[in-house]
């Protein structure tokens, strides 16, 4: 077994895709698998911590031992991680949620016309954002998945949304992302360390995530 040195530690973890919908068969989703973040919620577990995990529509079995929610929408994942969010120390978001959902939700299935139509969306909530402007004294975490100029990008997000750490991972590199078992990840952190990662199992990836999270949470 691991050793247990998350014992006493609250994790709220998010993975998944969200999915945004259009009428009663159809909706907006993303490529997000649930892995990388059900792999946090498992290193999580195995070290001894209390986790919750919210997860969005995915193919993989629950883990054990651990506060499960499921939602859909990028809304319910909102709604959940409010309800969630002051009852943790750490809060990791590696789900992949839906920047714009379908404006209308039509109750009934779309009939196809002749010609072109158009969906009109509007903005998500930003749930990082939100937890980052009251964080108090939670860590929090957020990933960045990008096709370019990671850095920067990841910075950007990191200072935006307030964050101690934000995972970068480059999606245009191939054994990186979404779907894959592992992952390339570069940790940037809100006092300006670096910490480039090579290519390694999602659970791996996991385990570095929660050291450096950790480690921030005692140092309070
Ligand atoms: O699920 P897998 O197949 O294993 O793939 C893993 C992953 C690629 C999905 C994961 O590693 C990852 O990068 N997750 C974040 C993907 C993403 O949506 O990145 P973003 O740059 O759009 O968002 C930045 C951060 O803000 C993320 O922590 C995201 O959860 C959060 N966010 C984004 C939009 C929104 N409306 N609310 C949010 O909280």
């Amino acid at each position: 077994g691991k050793k247990q040195d998350l014992k006493g530690v609250s994790i709220l973890i998010t993975a998944g895709p969200t999915r945004e919908l259009i009428d009663p068969v159809r909706y907006i989703t993303n490529r997000s698998s649930g892995k990388m973040g059900y792999a946090i919620a498992r290193v999580a577990k195995e070290r001894g911590a209390d986790v919750t995990l919210i997860s969005g529509p995915t193919n993989l079995p629950r883990p054990e031992g651990i506060k499960f929610i499921q939602i859909e929408t990028a809304l319910e994942m909102f709604t959940k991680v409010k309800e969630n969010f002051a009852s943790n120390n750490i809060v990791i978001k590696a789900a992949a949620v839906a920047d714009y959902r379908p404006k209308n939700i039509a109750n009934q299935k779309i009939k196809k016309s002749d010609g072109d139509m158009h969906i009109e969306l509007e903005r998500n909530p930003d749930i990082l954002a939100f937890l980052g402007e009251q964080k108090g004294d939670k860590i929090l975490v957020g990933f960045a998945a990008e096709t370019n100029d990671l850095t920067q990008n990841a910075l950007t997000k990191l200072k935006k949304k307030n964050l101690d750490l934000i995972v970068a991972n480059d999606v245009s590199q191939e054994g990186a992302g979404f779907n894959y078992d592992t992952n390339k990840v570069t940790i940037f952190s809100a006092t300006k360390e670096t910490n480039k990662l090579p290519l390694m199992s999602k659970l791996d990836v996991a385990d570095k995530i929660i050291d450096e999270a950790v480690t921030l949470l005692k140092k309070e």
